[in-house]
């Protein structure tokens, strides 16, 4: 059906002719949001919650949506990703096409992991299951609005200083050129340590990473502070580059399979039942599916899929026993204990340090490896002041699941 398109009406955001004669300028303070759904009840209750706070546009379809996108400047699209006609993964690629650096966000009913890995392969900020709730969805709004205008400012300060290379800092959006170094394939046995392929997949780690993380105030920081410990344990068993270099990008990415996974179970205050244990343990696997269509290495995918392996063989996903489970695994378990007991979570008060490091020791040989218990004691105990309470690194955190 060819579209008729003539303006769109600033008043009442309509793609067809206005005809209520309430054309208006949008707000030039006002990020612009544009809502993309084929239902209409979402679409409008999205419209009327989000209304009072930017100027929003909506489309009813993904043809409608782009041809807003080429008429006016959007910052955040919102994203239904089953829609009649043109899918929201289609629309996504177009968008992407006309805008890359638009902010999009997905919220759907149809909430598969695999359309997740799909989204967040065309760079989308954030990814939300119908029904929403509406503080989450103002704030992921909000974060994305903020998101958008530090990019922006980014590139100009680039711009400014001649162009060149785009340097992606952690705050920085996943653009297609880095997508495409990563996805090229995994090079870093050709490349010194530090390589822009390494620095490049590590920024895009942290920008996964940052994507699960703001959904959670909890976890905030933590794949940070675990890739921070488990490198000072890389560095003290002396590991090579490479080895130290994959370690850290599995830290940042140890727990994004818990991007499919509602927070609700998450953070559930009280004991979990066994569906709902069950439905937390799937976290490792869902990784793996997640990140299986990155290319990345072999290793960084084992030592993400085993770091819920305890060393007397009681873990999870393939109750593997002491060395047989992978290196980076049970470094990165350490770390992420460490972190998870000395932060605080919905249910409780963070543990002391000397409470987290009798953990520590308690568990040893049980969960964790009894040498790398030691090592990481003694890297706390040389480090004490890096791990004082003032610490940058060491904000809330996360549960370990
Ligand atoms: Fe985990």
């Amino acid at each position: 059906m060819a579209f008729e398109w003539q303006r769109i009406c600033y008043g009442c955001r309509s793609m067809q002719i206005c005809r209520r004669g309430c054309h208006m300028e949008p707000k030039k303070n006002k990020a612009n949001v544009l809502i993309v759904d084929d239902e209409i009840g979402p679409r409008e209750s999205l419209r009327i919650i989000l209304k009072p706070h930017y100027n929003i546009f909506t489309a009813e379809n993904g043809f409608t949506a782009l041809q807003i996108l080429k008429q006016q400047e959007i910052d955040v699209v919102t994203l239904d990703l089953r829609m009649q006609g043109m899918s929201g993964i289609e629309t996504l690629k177009e968008i992407r096409a006309i805008d890359p650096d638009v902010m999009v966000i997905i919220i759907t009913g149809y909430g598969t992991l695999n359309s997740a890995i799909e989204a967040i392969r065309y760079g989308v900020f954030d990814y939300i299951p119908k029904p929403f709730n509406v503080p989450e969805i103002i704030c992921i709004i909000e974060k994305s609005v903020q998101r958008r205008r530090l990019n922006q400012r980014v590139k100009e300060m680039v711009r400014e200083r001649g162009g060149g290379e785009f340097c992606i800092d952690k705050e920085t959006t996943v653009d297609a050129p880095l997508f495409q170094n990563i996805h090229g394939g995994y090079e870093f046995e050709k490349e010194e340590a530090g390589s822009r392929e390494f620095q490049n997949c590590l920024e895009f780690s942290k920008v996964l990473a940052s994507t699960l993380e703001e959904k959670d105030p909890y976890t905030s920081g933590h794949s940070e502070r675990v890739c921070y410990y488990a490198d000072f344990i890389s560095k003290k068993l002396s590991l090579n580059p490479r080895d130290r270099n994959e370690i850290r990008i599995a830290s940042y990415l140890h727990d994004i399979g818990k991007i499919g996974i509602s927070n609700r179970f998450i953070n559930k205050k009280g004991a979990l039942s066994t569906t709902e244990w069950s439905i937390i343990k799937q976290h490792t696997r869902k990784s793996l599916e997640l990140l299986i269509p990155l290319n990345l290495s072999p290793n960084i995918l084992s030592y993400i899929h085993h770091h819920h392996e305890r060393y007397d063989g009681t873990g999870y996903p393939d109750g593997l026993t002491g060395e047989s489970i992978p290196l980076g695994a049970r470094i990165i378990a350490i770390a992420d204990a460490y972190d998870s007991m000395t932060s605080e979570r919905p249910y409780r008060r963070p543990l002391s340090d000397s409470d987290a490091k009798n953990e520590l020791i308690k568990y040893a040989g049980k969960q964790f490896d009894p040498q790398l218990v030691s090592i990481f004691l003694e890297i706390l105990r040389e480090m004490e002041n890096l791990f004082s309470v003032n610490d940058p690194f060491r904000p809330s955190s996360i549960s370990v699941c």
